[in-house]
């Protein structure tokens, strides 16, 4: 017997569609470092017509999209870019910008709904005249919609002023839109509207899209023609990826109609969780899929409610030492979030996860008892 697991650790943890698995398997391909697989020149094209730029480059992950992006733009020497102190890039890439491409970040403190205030942008500019003491800014970084931030949606509009900004002050704009069809959907706004101001953008096709691997950056053709040098310089040249563009393809066309209905299934966990009074959600500013939680009683610790929740098939991620996140993503169904939503209910028996917690500290065998009686 399979058992079902109702995985909200994020929305990278999809598993390949038979429709997916029949495109792979059907795919022509060919050697794409030679530029002749024929699954991915078309998926590339269709990316970049969907995205309203020039051309656009498979990349393996979002990480070495981001990277790749960045580097093209800040290719001299002493370039500075200005992004947020909360973006995916500054935290959670190994700092890569700076240890393989030498690219120096200026941050700038990202709002709770993901925006960086536009006066603290333009603050954050080098003036030229000390070009003897300062490094040169040459990008601004943008992301959409905001993971740390909760998923939120940054409009049209602010991300036309950043354009304005950059535009105004010789700069570019490259956006990290891992989710950027999340916030399309959820604005109402056509993804090529949404980054119309952006000179490049880094899609991901494996999270809420659904594909199982694999990031497209788009652009002009001048900018797509430098970061395929860099991603055969950073080892992201492959052979036959028309196997996996033929994934992604599918992706965009079925899983894109899905993601209002991850939005909707995302309000619903976060409504069901406002309810419990250990938690506190704001659900009005849950946008897309995910949902961050904070855990106001002091002896719940979020590893532990992840264990609990474990032990009844509901996977989760701790966001921090005191809050939670849970990401939906289409293979969560309307029965998924209320199963995980009578277990967190039942694990909020907080002397349950208190008396776990006290025993975990202190007796390594004794826990073992106590999750087994859960
Ligand atoms: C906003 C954002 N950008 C970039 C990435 C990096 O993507 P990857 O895991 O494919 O490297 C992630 C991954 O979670 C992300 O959430």
């Amino acid at each position: 017997m399979v058992t079902k697991v109702v995985d909200l650790r994020s929305d990278t943890v999809t598993k390949p569609t038979e429709a997916m698995r029949a495109a792979m398997a059907a795919a022509d391909v060919d050697d794409d470092v030679l530029g002749a697989d024929p699954t991915a020149q078309r998926f590339e094209a269709e990316m970049a017509k969907l995205m309203g730029k020039e051309a656009a480059l498979f990349v393996p992950s979002g990480t070495m999209a981001n990277l790749v992006s960045v580097l093209v733009h800040c290719d001299v020497r002493g370039s500075e870019v200005i992004l947020g102190d909360n973006s995916h890039i500054h935290i959670y890439e190994n700092g890569g910008i700076s240890t393989i491409g030498g690219v120096h970040p200026r941050t700038v403190k990202n709002n709770p709904d993901g925006t960086m205030d536009i006066d603290k942008i333009v603050a954050a500019i080098r003036n030229r005249a000390g070009a003897l003491l300062y490094p040169t800014t040459r990008l601004i970084c943008l992301e959409n919609t905001h993971a740390n931030c909760g998923g939120k949606c940054l409009s049209a509009e602010y991300t036309d002023k950043v354009g304005e900004v950059a535009k105004s002050h010789g700069l570019k704009l490259h956006i990290d839109g891992a989710r950027i069809f999340n916030a399309s959907v959820a604005l109402g706004v056509p993804v090529d509207r949404l980054v119309k101001a952006a000179d490049s953008v880094s899609v991901c096709l494996s999270k809420g899209l659904g594909a199982p691997v694999g990031s497209v950056i788009v652009g002009s053709q001048a900018f797509i023609d430098k970061a395929k040098i860099l991603r055969k310089t950073l080892g992201g040249g492959m052979r036959q990826i028309g196997v996996v563009c033929a994934a992604a393809y599918v992706a965009v066309r079925d899983t894109v109609g899905k993601l209002a209905d991850d939005h909707r299934k995302a309000k619903a966990l976060a409504e069901g969780l406002k309810k419990i009074k250990q938690f506190k959600v704001d659900s009005a500013s849950v946008e897309t899929n995910m949902v961050f939680f904070d855990i106001m009683d002091p002896r719940i610790s979020p590893d532990r409610l992840c264990q609990v929740l474990e032990q009844r098939n509901v996977l989760a991620m701790p966001a921090s030492s005191k809050s939670m996140r849970f990401v939906l993503h289409y293979q969560i169904s309307d029965s998924d979030v209320k199963y995980a939503l009578t277990c967190v209910e039942v694990c909020k028996s907080l002397e349950y996860i208190h008396l776990s917690l006290l025993a975990f500290n202190f007796c390594d065998n004794t826990v073992f008892m106590f999750s087994e009686s859960c």
